[in-house]
């Protein structure tokens, strides 16, 4: 059998990639301060990286004001922010490029800080994430004990998925990814170290696994199945996850997502998680790619410390259909062609990941033209 390479093209839902190399979905902190919407710059920084037929997920975009647990992370709830993300859409499709956005609830990797009104932020149940985290006034505190959802509480949360879902589509993206992955509202609700709820939303596998699957059926409901993705990172420890025996809770997610027919499902590789403050790189780990792809018909996307070299020879194992890079991505905004020509990469400055402006963002160099 012939398997393909990262130049071959692949089709994802109605879409036709030209190649296979995706731009992961990466929190850069720059989004107007006050209205949290997508500006000129952002705009500016993923035209940049767009390129004919290639897949871009843009950043973890909040569905709710309760959803938000960082500074000037952009939002999708708003008039304003679907504004803001029309500009953005407007300008990678002039480059022909295709754009997810990923919907967010980050629920206990908040701080009443960023809150409406200043109350807990909320999750599966009252357990807080050890260790800190900055507060929006920029101190460094403990993260908080969340206050669990109350059950009657649930459909609101899915509610705000479904509009999320909705403006996303107003705003002009071509599809959807929602982020049930790295220790966030949804994957508190999958791990059992994070819910001990006693409603249909905790116990069984069946239970955790429940919010995520409406959540996903909203979104369905909004775009269709072939426009609609998952992400999740099986093996992660991010914000305090950490599911001690992953293979059947995912076995089960996994399962039930297959028959929906969804767009794609992308992993976060738990040997490298390039988030947060600073470099982790996890040995003697499996990947997830490999151990859940007899799981997946569809189309599946992994990313986690990937080179050319390395995401060439995971295409040509037949064992992930695409690849998304982060960290490079932020540093090439021609990754894709600098890979093709097996080109110098420029290196990533970590200082620059969040927040500031244009410094670290869109002025990292492209290749010099031949
Ligand atoms: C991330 N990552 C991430 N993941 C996600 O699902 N939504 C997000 O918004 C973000 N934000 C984010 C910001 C920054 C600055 C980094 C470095 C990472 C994780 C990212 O999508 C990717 O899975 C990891 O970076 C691993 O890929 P690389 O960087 O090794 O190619």
């Amino acid at each position: 059998m012939h398997y393909p390479s990262l130049f071959t093209p692949l089709q994802i839902g109605p879409y036709h990639l030209s190649h296979r190399v995706a731009m992961a979905p990466l929190t850069r902190m720059r989004a107007d301060t006050s209205s949290l919407a997508a500006r000129a710059l952002n705009a500016e920084y993923y035209a940049q990286r767009a390129t004919q037929g290639g897949l871009i997920i843009a950043e973890a975009s909040q569905v709710t004001p309760t959803g938000r647990g960082n500074p000037d992370t952009p939002g999708i709830y708003s008039r304003a922010q679907v504004a803001g993300w029309k500009q953005v859409t407007d300008a990678v499709h002039a480059k022909g490029g295709i754009i997810f956005l990923q919907l967010w609830h980050v629920g206990r990797a908040s701080h009443s800080s960023y809150q409406p009104d200043g109350v807990l932020p909320v999750s599966a149940s009252a357990i807080a994430i050890s260790g800190k985290t900055r507060t929006a006034s920029g101190d460094i505190a403990p993260y908080e004990v969340p206050r669990a959802l109350r059950t009657d509480e649930i459909p609101g949360i899915i509610e705000a998925y479904r509009q999320g879902a909705r403006n996303a589509l107003e705003a002009g993206f071509d599809g959807i990814e929602i982020h049930g992955a790295n220790g966030y509202l949804l994957e508190q609700f999958l791990q059992s170290r994070s819910n001990l709820r006693i409603d249909r939303y905790g116990g069984s596998i069946e239970n955790r696994a429940r919010l995520l699957l409406e959540v996903v059926d909203a979104a369905i409901e909004v775009w269709g199945a072939d426009r609609v993705a998952v992400r999740l990172s099986p093996y992660g420890v991010a914000n305090d996850s950490g599911e001690a025996d992953p293979m059947p809770l995912y076995s089960h997610v996994i399962g039930q997502l297959a028959p929906r027919g969804l767009a794609y499902l992308h992993f976060v590789e738990p040997r490298s998680s390039g988030a947060g403050r600073s470099e982790v790189n996890h040995t003697d780990v499996p990947a997830a790619f490999e151990l859940f792809r007899p799981l997946w018909p569809g189309v599946l996307i992994t990313a986690g410390g990937f080179d050319g070299a390395s995401a060439e020879a995971a295409i040509a194992s037949g064992n992930v259909d695409a690849i998304a890079f982060g960290r490079t991505f932020i540093a090439n905004p021609d990754l894709p062609e600098r890979i093709r020509k097996n080109a110098m990469l420029t290196p990533y400055d970590r200082a620059t990941f969040y927040g500031g402006d244009v410094a670290g963002y869109t002025d990292y160099p492209f290749q010099e033209a031949e």
